[in-house]
């Protein structure tokens, strides 16, 4: 069992280097699947989903390593295998990109029901929509756990989407990177790791425009081949960082980010009272460590990331005056709170959203990670608190952060990890 230990407090000051982004990743990786060819992928970074991932490719027959600290190779040359029902799919939610990535090679794929964090209902019913629209009968066996998808072939056609979703969107675009004629989707998601995917399967010989709007067109193309790619950095950690500065107080270069994809956290640290200035690729957090209090909506992007909002409610949670965040993209995505107040936090829930009173000083606690953003909001208000925290469950946050306390130490932060 690890835990992380904090004695909070420390001002925070330095450097902090960004690693490729998560969401893309888990995206790239199994549409690596569909090249004939070898794919290198730079920029690669070092957490539980990427060893997830790797081990379920190399079950199904690819070979699937580092080549390098950050460089992964996929060879799906001898991928001879549809079948993805071992545990390794079953541990995390992005497996459900095996599914487009499967059928979109094979016509066929047996994918296991993705797990993953769990905060409420996480459907996948536009996905399944989607590839049965693109030609896919579809076998949902929910004793099992098993869906199984299969297709004479894959034609291309119009999607729309009834909800902004990410996941659909990716799998939509896997799957219909080789199917005959046009696929447009419309309502499509515009995260910066849509965009990032495309480009990727466009390396590879896709024709994919429009990333990054809300509607996108695939036109089949016959194969895809091998290429060198280096995902774009991560939104979700670089905002984590972002926001421990604000909170702990000092002047942080958050570096090796797309200083655009952080604009909704920017302008709402500046709102609290931090200065933050943009540069070509990285962001200055200059705090003093004394917040105003705000309001906050998650929305899809280009809005407030519901990725970083446990963050932001424990940041707010030290703001001066009442705070108000609304969670529009998960219905059950406060289950944390009860950690965040054993910290002294006061918050109160209704429905969706949370009042925040921002108090002046939190203290240590004994806390478990519930998931992953949440294990990253305990961690913030850990730093942010007199005296000792200790946080449990830290393999949640390794699932997304990579070597989050050598990175908070280089800072100035006073955390270890411990085994017991
Ligand atoms: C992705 O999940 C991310 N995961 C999540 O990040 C993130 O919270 C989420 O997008 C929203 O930004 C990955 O990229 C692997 P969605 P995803 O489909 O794709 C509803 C993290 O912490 N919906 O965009 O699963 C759904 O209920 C993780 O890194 C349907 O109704 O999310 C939700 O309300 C956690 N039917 C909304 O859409 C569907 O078929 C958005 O979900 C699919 C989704």
């Amino acid at each position: 069992m690890e835990h992380l230990l904090i004695k909070g407090k420390n001002r925070l000051n330095g450097d902090v280097f960004i690693s490729g982004a998560k969401n893309a990743v888990v995206a790239i990786i199994p549409a690596a699947i569909i090249a004939n060819g070898v794919c290198i992928i730079d920029n690669l970074p070092s957490i539980e989903d990427v060893r997830c991932l790797q081990d379920t490719l190399s079950k199904l027959g690819a070979v699937c390593e580092l080549i390098d600290e950050g460089t992964l190779m996929v060879d799906s040359s001898n991928l001879n295998n549809f079948n993805a029902t071992f545990d390794s799919v079953r541990r995390i939610r992005a497996s459900y990109y095996l599914m487009g990535a499967l059928l979109a090679r094979f016509k066929e794929a047996k994918v296991a029901l993705p797990g993953g964090c769990n905060f409420g209902t996480r459907p996948i019913d536009l996905h399944l929509k989607a590839f049965k629209a693109l030609g896919a009968e579809i076998e949902e066996d929910y004793d099992s756990g098993i869906i199984s998808l299969k297709a004479e072939k894959l034609v291309g056609t119009n999607i729309f989407l009834d909800t902004v979703s990410v996941g659909a969107t990716i799998n939509t675009m896997l799957a219909a990177t080789l199917a005959e004629g046009v696929t447009t989707i419309e309502n499509a998601a515009k995260e910066p790791h849509i965009v990032d995917t495309a480009n990727f399967l466009n390396m590879l010989g896709a024709k994919i425009k429009g990333a990054g709007t809300d509607v996108i067109r695939i036109t089949g193309v016959e194969s895809l081949h091998g290429a060198e790619y280096m995902i774009i950095p991560d939104q979700i950690e670089a905002g984590t960082y972002m926001i421990a500065a604000a909170v702990c107080g000092g002047n942080v270069s958050v570096r090796n980010i797309i200083p655009k994809h952080m604009d909704s956290l920017s302008a709402k640290l500046k709102e609290m009272g931090c200065k933050v200035v943009e540069g070509d690729d990285y962001i200055d957090v200059i705090s003093d460590g004394k917040l105003s209090s705000t309001r906050v909506k998650t929305m899809a992007y280009p809005g407030f990331p519901t990725d970083l909002q446990p963050q932001m409610v424990a940041g707010l949670s030290k703001a001066d005056g009442i705070s108000i965040l609304t969670e529009t993209v998960w219905e059950n995505r406060f289950q944390y709170i009860d950690q965040l107040k054993k910290f002294g936090c006061d918050i109160s829930i209704d429905g969706r959203v949370a009042i925040i009173h921002g108090v002046s000083q939190l203290h240590g606690a004994d806390v478990m990670a519930t998931d992953l953003r949440a294990g990253a909001a305990m961690v913030i208000a850990g730093l942010a608190s007199n005296g000792i925290t200790k946080i449990g469950n830290v393999r949640f946050i390794d699932r997304g952060y990579e070597k989050i306390e050598y990175k908070l130490r280089n800072l100035g932060a006073d955390i270890k990890r411990v085994k017991e």
